[in-house]
């Protein structure tokens, strides 16, 4: 049969990368030795008092449809806390429930974008903005980050990859796969490229309550960044609700129009009992207490990985200051992220990420993620230091 050309357009090259994450898992059904770091996904249970409302809503009834965009006491919620956290005047018509932070990429994608089209992202970046851009017909246009600055903006690099083309500007922040927060001049620097090209901005904000140190800036909140910025955020990482698929954007009320219309026919809006959940996961102070512990254990976990990679002379860390991830660079190795994670799959058992899924400017480097607990994560670093005995430094002339 024939298939649409868009087809092509979800393949994405990425796919390879991925490799080793599903031989790990596969392996790890026989082998339980299998330490499998290549996913983020946390390994927490969801908070009870978020399943039991779940549970509650469904014994009452809650299996019709929905509102496409969501409930209005959910919706208002979500409104006053991104007006507390970064000072952006909005309200429950400013929000739209999606199913995660990856359909509202999606859909938001499918409304300001189209063929034609360029989308200076951010890199390394999170795997599907590729699909989600190219989707639409637009040209998805690496910017790399600053490697050798801990991965900071740079901003030469921003400017120059501008042209008359140039729709929109899209990022993480914090980033996976880096954990790196933009700062605030960084941000400001951004919004006033968006301002004087007139460019949408979205900003993938789904670790921004994972966060170790530093402050998170919503650049929403910058002046004149209102109209023209598109946040996105989910409970999926903050609350252990990746299956959940719940999640939201915030932007200006005609974009919000779209995406409802959008959703119409795509999804129907998020089901009743999710909403609920997520209301209770966003009040119940049980269940914030235990997003607060989940943050704290995921700031243990970077902190132990952090030492044990310091001990190696051949690999250098991004320092994350925030996510559930941890950038390696190999290259000291004399292997780049692919062959490496190969080897250590092969010898050691464990599983983890070649970075060049993310963009080719981190090929030198892995992805760990610390969604495993501290037993597995302390038998990963004395593998990991075993693993290194082998390499000696090779020379950088
Ligand atoms: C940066 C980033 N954005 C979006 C997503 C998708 O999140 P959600 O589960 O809310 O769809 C992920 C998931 O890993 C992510 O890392």
């Amino acid at each position: 049969m024939r298939y649409a050309p868009l087809t092509q357009a979800i393949q994405g090259e990425t796919v390879d990368a991925w490799d080793i994450h599903f031989k790990a898992t596969a392996l790890k059904e026989q082998d339980p030795s299998v330490i499998v770091l290549s996913i983020g996904d946390p390994d927490f249970d969801t908070p009870a008092p978020i399943v039991e409302s779940a549970v509650k809503s469904l014994r009452g009834g809650d299996t019709h449809y929905v509102d496409i965009e969501g409930r209005d006491h959910l919706r208002n919620k979500i409104a006053a806390d991104h007006q507390g956290r970064c000072g952006q005047q909005v309200t429950k018509d400013n929000v739209i429930l999606l199913a995660g932070a990856q359909n509202a990429l999606f859909a938001t994608s499918m409304c300001i974008l189209e063929a034609g089209d360029e989308v200076l992202v951010l890199q390394p970046n999170y795997v599907t903005y590729e699909a989600c851009i190219q989707l639409t017909g637009a040209k998805l246009v690496p910017v790399s980050m600053d490697v050798d600055h801990d991965f900071c903006l740079d901003e030469n690099a921003l400017l120059q990859a501008i042209t008359d083309k140039t729709k929109a500007i899209y990022f993480a922040t914090p980033s996976n796969p880096s954990g790196v927060m933009l700062t605030k001049s960084e941000l400001q620097f951004i919004a006033d490229l968006a301002i004087k090209h007139d460019l949408w901005v979205m900003s993938d904000e789904v670790y921004s309550h994972t966060i170790f140190e530093g402050e998170h800036v919503s650049i929403a909140g910058l002046d004149n960044m209102a109209e023209r910025t598109v946040t996105l955020n989910s409970l999926s990482k903050s609350h252990a609700m990746t299956g959940w698929r719940a999640g939201w954007a915030i932007g200006p009320t005609e974009l919000i129009c779209h995406l409802s219309n959008l959703s119409l026919c795509m999804l129907y809006g998020l089901p009743g009992f999710v909403q609920e959940a997520a209301y209770t996961a966003l009040t119940d102070p049980n269940a914030l207490a235990e997003a607060e512990q989940m943050r704290v254990t995921y700031q243990r976990r970077r902190d132990r990985l952090l030492s044990c990679f310091n001990q190696q002379p051949l690999l250098t860390c991004v320092p994350p200051k925030a996510s559930m991830f941890l950038l390696v660079n190999v290259s000291q190795t004399g292997l780049d992220g692919q062959a490496f994670a190969e080897m250590l799959f092969e010898q050691q058992k464990i599983g983890v990420l070649p970075a060049t899924a993310f963009g080719e400017c981190a090929a030198n480097y892995i992805r760990i993620s610390y969604v495993v607990d501290d037993k597995q994560l302390d038998d990963a670093c004395a593998r990991i230091e075993a693993f290194m005995a082998q390499f000696t430094q090779v020379s950088n002339e």
